[in-house]
């Protein structure tokens, strides 16, 4: 018989977007969920339909475009929700509706002042009226971990019989241990009459630390899907990740006898890929994608290493998809060499997109003797955007030092023509702002900025990622150059086109519904 399947649920796009500074657009989220699909994951949760116009819109392109994975929209045991979830769901190959209330008596007073008796009558109709949409249903009940025992039992009897196919069990404050959350699926499974008709679903936050262990548990227990985040991004301290619950069930097939059908030779390029649209850089320890996963430092490592890699390695770093050498191009690499590379890294560029990226990356070589992997996905994701380029930067030059006010002229084509302008500044970068608002017209506020070498030398690219608050909505922008300023300025254009597509789309801060907090939205 062959190994047990665990099915991965990813919720990147729901849980992971909804902490500080993940929050992704349509375009973005777009290109997360097609990474997802090539990396197989079994279920992608879009969003959250009632949340937000923009969830719903992102919840419907991704189920028209991604036709292999389940989709699921979450919603509140609640009619409303679960209709536009369904509303959203409606142009899904393989729909899947995922409502959930929560269960603890913490919950149940403070938050819901229910009762039991309420919620469960909540959970009945919830559940059935989802069903009376499609066939797969996903109930989970929120705050299990801290919910009684026994009443837990009776929420997944009732939900079952109202026709849900998975039972999801969530540490919803990364409150449990492996041995006590693996304790409760055996008896919810022991318990609950007719469970074996339903996948059990394990969903784990990270507080303790614990996220990954305990879904491991859990699998042992008896769960057969795990929800999990990519780089483990998620409300407060995050959720389990994607990447070591699946590397764990690989690497100890010994102890866990599971397999999953990820193509474990995608998940670095799939963090990269999140890294690279959040802003949010992968801590550097971080297990499995963080930059010094496979890195060896000391003596005694390094000789271990050259002399069998099996001494400090307990898997290669081209099993998760990191090239041992990412030394790839330079001065005199022809744009054969390019594409060839950008393919290798899984960004096949048609005709348009090549000559964007051979563009940026020949600039880029005259600026910088090696070029690293991680600068041509700077490159990649930088450079190569469907947003109009409304205003396009041409040159930028700035003035600084001590005992000085800073002084930029900056140079931007419009559809017009050049347009040029200088400003003042209290340093460099917030001049170069100053006179870009002076010929957009805009007036931005900086939220947020934040710089970051993507790869090795005094020479190194460097990234900015800014928010930016134009009519009251924050844009995120991001611009990589070996001159900070120049790198600085691209990242707040790319803010500003956002703004401007999103205005010409009809985008304003006080349209649509507004988000549920996070304690409303279940965390
Ligand atoms: O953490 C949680 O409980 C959740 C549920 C909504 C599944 O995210
Ligand atoms: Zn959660």
């Amino acid at each position: 018989m062959g190994a047990q399947r665990i099915a991965i649920f990813d919720t990147t796009l729901r849980d992971g977007e909804q902490s500080p500074g993940c929050s992704m657009n349509l375009e973005e989220k777009l290109l997360m969920a097609h990474q997802l699909e090539a990396l197989e994951v079994d279920v992608i949760e879009a969003g959250f339909p009632v949340a937000s116009d923009d969830d719903f819109a992102a919840v419907q392109a991704i189920a028209r475009e991604c036709r292999r994975p389940i989709i699921a929209a979450l919603c509140r045991a609640i009619p409303k929700d679960i209709d536009r979830a369904w509303e959203a769901l409606s142009g899904a190959a393989r729909p899947r509706i995922h409502t959930f209330l929560a269960t603890s008596d913490i919950h149940l007073a403070y938050k819901l002042q229910k009762t039991r008796a309420e919620a469960l009558d909540m959970i009945r109709e919830g559940v059935s009226r989802a069903k009376s949409y499609t066939e797969d249903v996903e109930f989970s009940a929120e705050d299990a971990t801290r919910s009684d025992w026994d009443f837990l039992v009776e929420v997944c009897t009732v939900a079952l019989a109202a026709g849900a196919t998975v039972l999801n069990i969530p540490d919803t404050v990364g409150y449990t241990v492996p041995d006590e959350y693996g304790r409760l699926i055996t008896y919810l499974r022991e318990k609950v009459p007719g469970i074996e008709k339903a996948t059990i679903s394990v969903h784990c936050h990270n507080d303790l630390g614990l996220a990954a262990a305990n879904s491991l548990a859990a699998i042992n227990a008896g769960a057969r899907q795990v929800e999990c985040t990519v780089n483990g991004i998620g409300e407060r301290a995050g959720n389990a990740a994607l990447e070591e619950v699946v590397m764990a069930l690989s690497v100890r097939r010994d102890q866990l006898p599971y397999e999953t059908g990820i193509r474990k030779e995608l998940i670095y390029r799939t963090s990269q890929t999140l890294a690279n649209i959040t802003g949010r850089e992968v801590q550097p320890n971080k297990a499995i994608v963080g930059r010094n996963a496979f890195a060896h430092e000391s003596g005694i490592h390094q000789h271990g290493m050259l002399s069998h890699s099996s001494t400090y390695e307990i898997m290669t770093p081209e099993s998760v998809g990191v090239r041992r050498s990412s030394l790839v191009l330079g001065k005199h690499s022809g744009r054969h060499a390019l594409a060839k590379r950008f393919e290798e890294l899984g960004y096949p560029l048609d005709r348009n997109g090549l000559d964007k990226a051979y563009k940026l990356f020949t600039k880029l070589s005259d600026q910088k003797k090696e070029i690293f992997d991680e600068d041509l996905l700077a490159i990649v994701q930088d450079g190569i955007t469907s947003i109009p380029e409304i205003y396009k930067l041409k040159t930028v030059q700035a003035m600084a030092g001590t005992a000085m006010f800073s002084t930029a002229l900056v140079t931007l084509g419009t559809e017009a023509g050049e347009v040029s302008e200088t400003a003042l500044g209290d340093g460099p970068v917030n001049a170069v702002f100053a006179a870009v608002d002076k010929l957009t017209g805009l007036s931005g506020r900086l939220l947020e900025f934040r710089i970051h070498s993507v790869s090795r030398g005094a020479d190194a690219v460097g990234e900015v990622f800014v928010q930016v608050e134009f009519d009251g909505l924050p844009h995120g922008g991001k611009g990589a150059s070996t001159d900070i300023v120049d790198a600085s300025v691209r990242a707040y254009l790319n803010a500003v086109n956002k703004a401007i597509f999103a205005r010409r789309n009809g985008k304003h801060a006080t349209g649509g519904t507004p988000k549920p907090t996070a304690q409303e939205a279940g965390s």
